[in-house]
């Protein structure tokens, strides 16, 4: 099946998946699933943590203050945010913009997993310490996890089903919203990303 037509069929699911729940608060709300956004054959795909209220409301991944530095970011190694992909591990929005449980991670992951075997990357860049714990452990390196304090902006080489891959570990742009510090420190780990680009 084609790249488009097979995340058209996640979408669909996302949808009408009443299992989850956080279903039920995005219909009250009006809100959208946010399945991600970018090119399919990128090399680097960035992985957040779930939508924020800009988000649900659009359907669009990374479309608010974080999102904005996000791009930035992403010029910053001489990117055009169209040339990445962009999701996250949860899909909808949890309410009162709570951390996502343990539970909706492992209920919504089978779909990052999926799109991740679509899109192929070369690198999975994650964003904050959610979805660094799911990915590292996705990709049984659950050896070399360790607070994002100490890892941030290093590398770990590992093996997707397609071939090799590298994981990245970075902070959550949100963390550098009201942070100068953070925000510099962000800006030199994505440096790492730019052999790869
Ligand atoms: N924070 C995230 O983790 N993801 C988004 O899409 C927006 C903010």
């Amino acid at each position: 099946m084609p790249k488009y037509d097979e995340m058209r069929k996640i979408r669909d699911e996302l949808l009408s998946f009443k299992e989850s729940p956080l279903y039920e608060y995005r219909n009250v709300n009006k809100f959208f699933p946010v399945v991600g956004e970018g090119n399919h054959d990128a090399k680097i795909m960035f992985v957040g943590e779930a939508p924020g209220l800009n988000e649900a409301k659009q359907g669009k991944p990374f479309c608010g203050a974080a999102g904005k530095f996000l791009t930035e970011l992403v010029e910053s190694i001489g990117l055009k945010r169209e040339q990445v992909y962009i999701t996250n591990i949860v899909k909808d929005r949890p309410p009162e913009n709570r951390d996502p449980t343990l539970e909706e991670i492992e209920l919504y992951a089978p779909f990052l997993v999926r799109q991740i075997e679509i899109i192929q990357p070369k690198v999975i860049a994650t964003l904050g310490r959610h979805s660094m714990n799911y990915v590292m452990k996705h990709f049984e390196l659950d050896l070399e996890l360790e607070p994002i304090s100490r890892i941030h902006g290093q590398i770990f080489e590992t093996k997707a089903s397609y071939g090799p891959i590298s994981i990245v570990t970075l902070y959550h742009p949100a963390a550098a919203l009201y942070n100068g510090g953070m925000r510099d420190t962000l800006k030199k780990d994505f440096e790492v990303l730019k052999p790869y680009i």
